[in-house]
């Protein structure tokens, strides 16, 4: 499903910017970036490790850790400001109407705390439901993610459940209060690939039923084919292309997707052809190169990529599908 135009996006991020206080000074590490996603519309956001995900989805709900700060930009949610909003109202809109699915179990549910009453939490705080309801719901959401016996596992505490299990409860929490936007923040690294693809289905499956709109941050390009529609690719805290997920996977236009992409193993591809990658290392914050960040690894670079900071433009002609590179926009003026 793809945002209507006459309908402004439920999530609008411009020009975010986000530094880390360094022993140099401030040093950027989410570099001006564009997003946004429509109702009921699901963006997958791409990159290596290091390349500004996490810190870009928690400068939306100003859960950025000490010395680490949005300098720039605006992000508005449902017409309103996160940035600018009271604290009051964003804890109204954190986890309610925006549900969060964070990176590792272990460390965002509560040790100490029974499952149960980490679901009924939000709940009560945010829905106003009395104890023994928010129990009954949070019944009905275990089972909703797939867990067996939801009634003995309420008052389980997160140790006592697998890796798999407690992803699924910390999506339980994400969608408690159907939120209208869920923002997945790797939820599936840590988990073996079986329960990865069935944590993906099951996302897809409540998206339908409950019409939200979802980002979903992965380093894995090949685990959002199925479940984005649109997918933006971020580089060094830049986003480098976004396209419609199809557009992407046909036409991978940067270097950095390209090469993305031909990291993800094929079935006919032969063996040795298989483990191709992009050689070297993102750069680490504060050490950006002048012009294109990634013109250091890029096999395309050309001298004007060391000197100057690409845009992102359009390189098809309805203008959804963009990318920030002189080499793709040199080939495409000369065909
Ligand atoms: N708390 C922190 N203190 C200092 N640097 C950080 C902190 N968190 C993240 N960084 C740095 O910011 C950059 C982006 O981090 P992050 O957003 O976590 O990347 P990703 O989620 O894409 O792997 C990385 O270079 C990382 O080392
Ligand atoms: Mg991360």
């Amino acid at each position: 499903m793809t945002a209507r135009n006459s309908e402004p996006p439920l999530l609008d991020v411009k020009g975010l910017t986000v530094e880390i206080d360094g022993r140099r000074g401030p040093a950027v590490v989410v570099d001006g970036i564009d997003l946004h996603v429509g109702r009921g519309e699901t963006l997958g956001i791409v990159g290596e490790s290091g390349c500004g995900k996490s810190l870009t989805m928690l400068s939306l709900m100003r859960l950025l850790p000490n010395k680490i700060r949005v300098s720039k930009g605006t992000a508005r949610f449902d017409g309103r400001d996160l940035q600018t909003m009271p604290t009051r109202e964003l804890r109204k809109v954190r986890g309610g109407d925006i549900g969060f699915v964070f990176q590792d179990p272990m460390t965002s549910l509560n040790p100490v705390m029974r499952i149960g009453d980490q679901l009924c939490e939000p709940l009560i705080y945010h829905r106003k439901m009395a104890k023994t309801d928010a129990r009954k719901r949070a019944v009905e959401l275990l089972r909703l993610v797939g867990i067996p016996g939801p009634e003995e596992r309420l008052d389980a505490y997160p140790h006592e459940l697998s890796g798999g299990m407690r992803q699924r409860v910390m999506i339980a929490i994400g969608l408690a209060c159907e939120p209208k936007l869920l923002i997945a923040d790797e939820p599936t690294t840590a988990l073996d690939v079986t329960i990865q693809a069935q944590i993906v289905d099951l996302v897809k499956d409540l998206r339908n039923k409950l019409g939200m709109s979802v980002v979903w941050i992965t380093h894995d390009l090949a685990l959002i084919a199925g479940l984005a529609d649109r997918v933006v690719v971020l580089y060094a805290g830049t986003v480098v292309e976004d396209a419609p997920v199809d557009e992407l996977y046909a036409n991978p236009s940067h270097p950095y997707t390209r090469g993305l992409l031909a990291s993800i193993p094929t079935l006919s591809d032969a063996p040795a052809a298989r483990l191709s990658s992009i050689g070297g290392t993102p750069p680490e914050p504060g050490r950006r190169p002048a012009g294109c960040p990634f013109a250091p690894r890029c096999p395309l670079a050309m001298d004007i990529c060391r000197r100057d900071v690409p845009k992102l433009e359009p390189i098809s002609s309805g203008g959804s599908h963009r990318a920030a590179c002189f080499a793709v926009n040199k080939a495409l003026k000369a065909a």
